[in-house]
């Protein structure tokens, strides 16, 4: 039995999809990369903004006769889309079998069970005997206990891995659907994390990023059953735990919201050599009033203040963000002060995206939303701002020496290998032109090197093996 898994959207989602996978693996299903030969074949979907949304559309749509051929397929919906949509699924996309939520997403070990027993005549149920009837089903409730549960986790890669932390958002930005689809914030204990992190270790990772919608907060929502024995009581706690576990060099997160920026993790960043010099911090926009309208309780000032003080305890810092271009009542001198925001902060890098109407969210009922080819050609003046800044940067490591993790062959030059910085920023690199075996390039691999940069490009640097 084969699955054939695709994956949209955020870092949440391709980490879920390893516990997808996880979960089939240990069914005894294996991965295709083809939806041709795929006894199941689940799409983990995202809906943060409309675009991915109507690409999980359409490829549903081309499922279509790929079902009608064998109508033993079995088609699974997972992610945002699944867990907003939900039943109203099943109208628009009939042949879909199964519906189930980013919190639901243990119910998938049942239904695969369920599936497999079909399939080898085992404890058939009486429903699943029936072809014409088929039964289509739903995991879409609010699962409180999800946090406390260890799924299976079949992880890509072999250097950097992924743990989350803490699951849901309660931030309710107005544009955003993730509370929505998500569910409410909850950690997961520092003893489940500590322990799979060294599980992680003793697999042979040497970098792990710890993921949840605002790490900041990590800790702040723990119910009577999550509260551990440990002394972990915030995110800085938590990284101090974690920092001990020997084998992992390097630890990353994300992400942060500038109002739970702590003096406390700024420290702990500064203190903590395997803590990467790297900040996502999305400032989405930076007029006040656009801020509030998004609900993001911080003003510019405050968020400026923030930069500063990550910028005087740790010089070297890369920071990172989100901007949102066309927020509904953003007119041309409040986009103006996004822009005089970019030049002032000059941020490392940036992912801008034109404001996308979600359903449920606030923002959508908010007056003077902003039309199309304003949003779009604002959202190319800031990428086109932002490309000139960040090539700048780049540029300044050129003749430099960096230390970086090696993460394993560059996907577009088979010649070289590929890394990156404390400060996240990918650096191609030959290791010895004398000798190029791949032997020794793959013994390289999840090392720390030393690598002297040559060249700045707009998204990488070139450079070579000291
Ligand atoms: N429209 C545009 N961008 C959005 N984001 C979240 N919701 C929307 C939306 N409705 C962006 C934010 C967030 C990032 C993950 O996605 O910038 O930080
Ligand atoms: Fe969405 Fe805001 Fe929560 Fe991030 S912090 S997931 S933008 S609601």
């Amino acid at each position: 039995m084969k699955f054939y898994l695709k994956t949209y959207g955020c870092q949440m989602n391709v980490h879920d999809s390893e516990k997808i996978a996880g979960i089939f693996s240990e069914a005894g299903y294996g991965q295709t990369e083809g939806v041709k030969d795929a006894d199941v074949i689940v799409l983990n979907t995202c809906s943060v903004r409309q675009k991915a949304e109507q690409k999980v559309y359409s490829d549903l749509g081309r499922l279509k006769p790929l079902k009608q051929k064998n109508p033993a397929l079995k088609i699974a919906v997972a992610g945002c889309i699944a867990q907003q949509k939900g039943n109203n699924l099943f109208k628009r996309f009939p042949y879909v079998d199964f519906i189930f939520g980013p919190q639901n997403i243990d119910s998938l070990q049942k239904w695969i069970n369920d599936q497999l027993s079909a399939v080898s005549g085992q404890s058939l149920g009486s429903e699943i005997r029936n072809p014409k009837s088929e039964i289509q089903i739903t995991a879409l409730r609010e699962n409180p206990e999800y946090s406390l549960k260890t799924l299976p986790i079949k992880r890509e890669g072999q250097v950097r891995a992924w743990v989350s932390i803490m699951h849901g958002c309660d931030n309710f930005c107005s544009y955003c659907v993730v509370p929505y689809t998500r569910g409410r914030e909850k950690s997961r204990t520092s003893r489940d994390i500590y322990n799979e992190v060294q599980d992680i270790a003793g697999q042979g990772f040497k970098e792990i990023t710890l993921l949840g919608q605002n790490v900041n907060s990590y800790g702040r929502k723990q119910d009577e059953k999550t509260v551990d024995t440990t002394r972990v009581r915030d995110f800085p706690d938590l990284l101090k735990v974690i920092h001990e576990v020997p084998g992992i060099e390097r630890i990353r997160f994300v992400t942060s919201h500038p109002r739970d920026l702590s003096e406390k993790l700024i420290d702990c960043i500064r203190d903590l050599p395997k803590i990467c010099e790297h900040m996502h911090l999305p400032i989405q926009a930076g007029s006040d009033k656009i801020l509030n309208l998004m609900n993001r309780r911080y003003t510019y000032q405050q968020y400026k203040e923030k930069i500063g003080m990550l910028r005087t305890a740790i010089p070297d810092i890369a920071i990172t963000t989100d901007i949102i271009a066309g927020f509904p009542g953003e007119t041309d001198e409040e986009f103006n002060y996004t822009i005089n925001a970019l030049k002032e902060i000059e941020f490392d890098g940036i992912f801008a995206f034109k404001y996308s109407e979600r359903p449920d969210t606030k923002a959508l009922n908010l007056p003077e939303h902003v039309d199309e080819d304003i949003k779009a050609q604002r959202l190319s003046q800031v990428l086109e701002l932002q490309a000139s800044i960040t090539y700048n940067k780049n540029k300044a490591l050129e003749g430099k020496a960096v230390e970086i993790l090696v993460e394993g062959v560059s996907e577009t030059d088979k010649h070289r290998l590929t890394g990156r910085t404390m400060t996240n920023k990918i650096v191609n690199f030959h290791w010895n032109t004398e000798n190029k075996s791949s032997n020794r390039s793959s013994s390289l691999i999840g090392r720390l090197i030393y690598v002297k940069i040559l060249e700045a490009k707009q998204h990488s640097l070139y450079g070579k093996k000291i």
